[in-house]
């Protein structure tokens, strides 16, 4: 039996795995962005990511424009997904722990994200990422060929369901 895969909400005590899984060499391979980060940097990135209500106040009713998810397994982070709002549409991107990979997790992330969703959805895949070109096809999203694709970039569009 499969193990029952749970998403739940990114937290700052959540900085140190994600930090590792991103500057992971396949992580970066598969990112539009392959450069190394820097801790400093990447906890910064992940309190904005966050939205915290103190910094929110001013604003509290704008909607958020990130969210972020940990994917567990048994109380194991395995895994993190990813949406940013775009014009019309959300932005997915994920990433499965490196000795997490090749165990069906990226399709039980993806399938549950995407129900999460009743606006149109994008995933931007790199050519060649063929792990995450099948994620995304078994999700639902399909690959948008009547665009310009832009340099080694794949787009997958995804109508709610
Ligand atoms: C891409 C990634 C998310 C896949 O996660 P995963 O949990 O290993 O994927 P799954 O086990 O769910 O496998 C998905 C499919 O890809 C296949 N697959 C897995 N790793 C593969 C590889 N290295 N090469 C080719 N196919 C692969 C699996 O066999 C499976 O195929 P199936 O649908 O025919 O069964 C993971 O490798 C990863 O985090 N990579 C680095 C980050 C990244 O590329 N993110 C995507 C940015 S869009």
């Amino acid at each position: 039996m499969t193990d029952q895969l749970n998403l739940r909400p990114a937290e700052m005590a959540d900085a140190e795995n994600l930090f590792v899984w991103r500057n992971d060499p396949d992580t970066r391979k598969g990112s539009h962005n392959s450069d190394e980060v820097i801790f400093e940097s990447h906890l910064a990135w992940l309190e904005a990511s966050l939205d915290f209500p103190e910094q929110n106040k001013p604003e509290k009713n704008k909607p958020k424009q990130r969210l972020l998810w940990i994917a567990e397994v048994n109380g194991v982070a395995v895994g993190t997904c990813r949406a940013d709002r775009v014009e019309n549409a959300w932005e997915l991107s994920w990433t499965v722990a490196p000795e997490a990979r090749g165990k069906g997790f990226a399709h039980q992330m993806l399938s549950k994200l995407v129900h999460y969703f009743d606006e149109p959805l994008v995933a931007l895949v790199k050519v060649g990422n063929i792990a995450s070109m099948k994620v995304a096809e078994r999700a639902g999203f399909v690959l948008k060929q009547d665009t310009e694709q832009e340099g080694d970039i794949l787009l997958y569009t995804r109508r709610p369901s």
